[in-house]
This record gives C-alpha cells, structure tokens and sequence, in this order.
C-alpha cells in the first residue's frame, strides 16, 4: 500500500524510526485502528496532522512502542535464571554489566537489581536500561508502580524492594541507584560493549527477521564470552550458532 510506504518513510525522517522494520501487518493493524478512532482515513490525512499536532504525536508513538510490563513478567523463567542460569556469570574482576533492552518503565532492570543483591551478591553490578521511548524513560527513573505492575511480587519481595505512598509502590533508592536509564533505539544506535547479561524480552516479536537477524547477531558482539542472553517466552533463536550463540535453556543463550 503506497500510502503506508509514504507514511513509513516520512515517519522515519521526523523520527529516525524505521517502520520498515517492524512486521508491516501488525503496525498496520495498530495505527489504522488508531488513526480510525481519531477521526482520520487514511495514512496521509493522519500524517499531515501528526506534522502539526504534538498530542497526537505522542500518542502515536505510545501506540508505536507498546509498554507492557510488569515485575517478575513470565515469573517461572525469572526462577529458571536465578537458579540455573545466574550462577554460571562470571564477569570480570568482580564487575557485571547488565543491559535491559526494551526495558519499558523499568520494572524488568528492577527485578535484576532484587535478584542480583540476593544471587550475585559478591558482584558490582551496574545496570544499563533502555528504550526508544522517552516518555516511558522518564517514568522508570521516578520508579512509582501501581498494585497492577506487582502482581507476581510476593510480599516478602514487596518489603524488601519497594517503599508504600498510598496505593503505589517504589523502588527504594537502593535499587534504583543500581540502574541507569537511557534512549536507544535497537534498529539504529550502536550498541552496549562487554555486557555479561543481556535481557530483551518481549521487544523483538514487533520486528522482521531481517531486523532480528541483525539485532542477534548485535547482541552476540555485545556480550563477552560466556555473557547471556535471556529473551521472551515467545521468542526463540531457532540457529543459535549462526551467532556465535548456544541454547542453555528455555529461552536462554550463551555466547560460546
Ligand atoms: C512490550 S515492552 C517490553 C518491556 C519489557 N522488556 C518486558 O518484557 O516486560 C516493549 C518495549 O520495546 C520498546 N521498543 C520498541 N521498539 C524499540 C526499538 N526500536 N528500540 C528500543 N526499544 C524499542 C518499546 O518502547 C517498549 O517499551
């Protein structure tokens, strides 16, 4: 649909965001039913306005970048890392670098910070978090959640990590002095050296395979040897070794 190619590329030149490399099918879904409760037509109406309209604006880019999350998401592969994979970290010198990918509000690169005081206790760690999503940044930093972010948080867990205001829950300084918070795009940025763990969870699914084939083998040079890779509950690498990667669990890949 020439309107969609249009819009893609006028997008990418306002935003430096390439549409072109998250599945067409999906995207187009999403903004048409978007665009549609707007009050807009087509492509090109909605675009002319997005020009000139700056609510609009970011609510497409929210609509763009999907925030989910919450703390301990898909919490039995977070049991399967604390127990069988964390263990096996090694970094260097007594240091870990950890980068949180498409890390949202924050609460994937908290859930680290909890576990690493308890599992990689004898460690510095430092935690690089990031996302394309400014808005969404600025949020992790204040680190205030609602009771919907904490459901799989057991109330042990609840007291150690979070300070009570009212209703909502945050992350004591403890914590998010472990993290640094950050932009970065995956499908344009350089990406983060030497890291001994890299999460990315529930990110790639948006984007082609081309866009997965380079971010994979992008991640593979980021980590150091032995370094891990922990994707989403429906994200596999079907030919781990065609990056340099070997499966060690369900959804866990090491750089041999
Ligand atoms: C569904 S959330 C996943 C959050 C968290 N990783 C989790 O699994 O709960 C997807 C995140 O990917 C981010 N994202 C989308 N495109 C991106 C890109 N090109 N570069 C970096 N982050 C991106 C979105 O802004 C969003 O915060």
């Amino acid at each position: 649909m020439p309107d969609y190619q249009e819009f893609g590329k006028q997008i990418k030149r306002k935003t430096g965001i390439d549409l072109s490399l998250y599945k067409e099918a999906q995207m187009r879904r999403r903004l048409t039913s978007l665009y549609g409760k707007r009050g807009y037509s087509s492509f090109l109406t909605y675009l002319a306005e997005l020009h000139v309209n700056s609510t609009l604006f970011e609510e497409f880019l929210e609509c763009l970048t999907i925030n989910v999350t919450e703390f301990y998401r898909n919490k039995k592969y977070w049991i399967e890392f604390e127990q069988s994979i964390l263990p096996q970290v090694k970094g260097v010198n007594g240091n870990l670098t950890i980068w949180s990918a498409g890390c949202s509000t924050g609460e994937e690169a908290f859930t680290f910070a909890y576990i690493s005081k308890s599992y990689l206790s004898s460690y510095q760690v430092s935690i690089m978090a990031t996302d394309l999503d400014e808005t969404i940044l600025h949020k992790a930093k204040q680190a205030y959640y609602s009771e919907g972010s904490v459901v799989d948080v057991s109330e042990v867990i609840k007291n150690e990590l979070f300070e009570r205001h009212g209703h909502l829950y945050q992350v004591k300084e403890l914590y998010r002095k472990m993290v640094t918070f950050k932009q970065h795009n995956l499908l344009n940025d350089p990406f983060i050296k030497d890291c001994d763990v890299i999460i990315c969870r529930n990110v790639l699914i948006y984007f082609t395979d081309i866009a997965k084939d380079s971010i994979y083998q992008q991640f593979s040079s980021s980590l150091r040897q032995g370094g891990i890779l922990f994707l989403g509950s429906t994200e596999q690498i079907f030919y781990p070794e065609m990056y340099g990667l070997e499966r060690i669990g369900s959804f866990f890949y090491r750089r041999k």
